[in-house]
C-alpha cells in the first residue's frame, strides 16, 4: 500500500473499502421493498440502493456502486448504521454525521459521500410512493438556502431532478434569488453539485 493512501484515507475508511458491507450480488435473492439510483454515469459514480423494510423500520439493505473509495466505504458504514432505523430517521441522516464514523474524509472527497445518501432517500422515496405517502418527508432536514422566498436545499435538488441544469433553469423552477439576490452564490453552488450528481 502506497504512502499516499496511508495518509488520505483513516483505517475505517480502509477497513470498509476493502471489505464493504451489504453490497448487492445478482447471485443472491434480495426482494428489495424499494429501490433508489442516483448519480451521473459519465463520471462513473452512479449509485444503486435497495431496501427492506417491514413497519416503516429498514430490515436489511443492498447497495451497488461504481464510486470511488470514499463512496464505497460511506455507503459501506451507512448501510452498517441504518438498520433497524425508522425509514424516517434513515432520511435525516447526513452525509457529515457518517464522514465522522469514519473518522474523515479528504475535504475534496466529501462530495463522494452524499452519493450513498442521495440513493438512500431515493429509495426511501420510492417506498413512500409505494405505500401512499409520495414526498412525506421532502422537507424534512432542509436547509433553507433562500429565505426571501423559503426555499430550501431539497427544493433545488428537486429542481435539478426535474431537469434545471443552470441558474437561469433554477430560477425558471424556484424563482430562487428574485428577490434580493443575496442566496444565488450558496444556491449556485449546490446546483452544480446537484447538476454533478443528478444531471445526465
Ligand atoms: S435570499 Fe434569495 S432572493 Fe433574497
Amino acid at each position: 500500500m502506497t504512502s499516499a493512501f496511508s495518509w488520505l484515507y483513516s483505517d475505517v475508511v480502509k477497513d470498509h473499502f476493502t471489505n464493504p458491507r451489504n453490497v448487492f450480488s445478482p447471485d443472491e435473492d434480495f426482494k428489495a421493498d424499494a429501490e433508489g439510483m442516483t448519480g451521473n454515469v459519465k463520471c462513473g459514480d452512479q449509485m444503486l440502493f435497495m431496501l427492506k423494510v417491514e413497519d416503516d423500520v429498514i430490515k436489511d439493505v443492498r447497495w451497488k456502486t461504481y464510486g470511488c473509495a470514499s463512496a464505497i466505504a460511506s455507503t459501506s458504514m451507512l448501510s452498517d448504521v441504518i438498520k433497524g432505523m425508522t425509514i424516517r430517521d434513515a432520511y435525516n441522516i447526513k452525509p457529515e454525521d457518517i464522514a465522522t464514523r469514519l473518522g474523515g474524509l479528504p475535504d475534496n472527497k466529501i462530495h463522494c459521500s452524499v452519493l450513498g445518501d442521495k440513493a438512500l432517500r431515493a429509495a426511501i422515496d420510492n417506498y413512500l410512493e409505494k405505500t401512499g405517502r409520495a414526498g412525506a418527508f421532502r422537507n424534512e432536514g432542509a436547509k433553507i438556502v433562500c429565505t426571501c422566498l423559503n426555499i430550501s436545499d431539497r427544493d433545488i435538488e428537486e429542481a435539478v431532478k426535474q431537469g434545471a441544469r443552470d441558474w437561469e433553469g433554477l430560477q425558471e423552477r424556484t424563482k430562487i434569488g428574485t428577490v434580493c439576490g443575496g442566496c444565488r452564490k450558496e444556491a449556485e453552488e449546490l446546483l452544480h453539485d446537484y447538476v454533478h450528481i443528478f444531471g445526465d
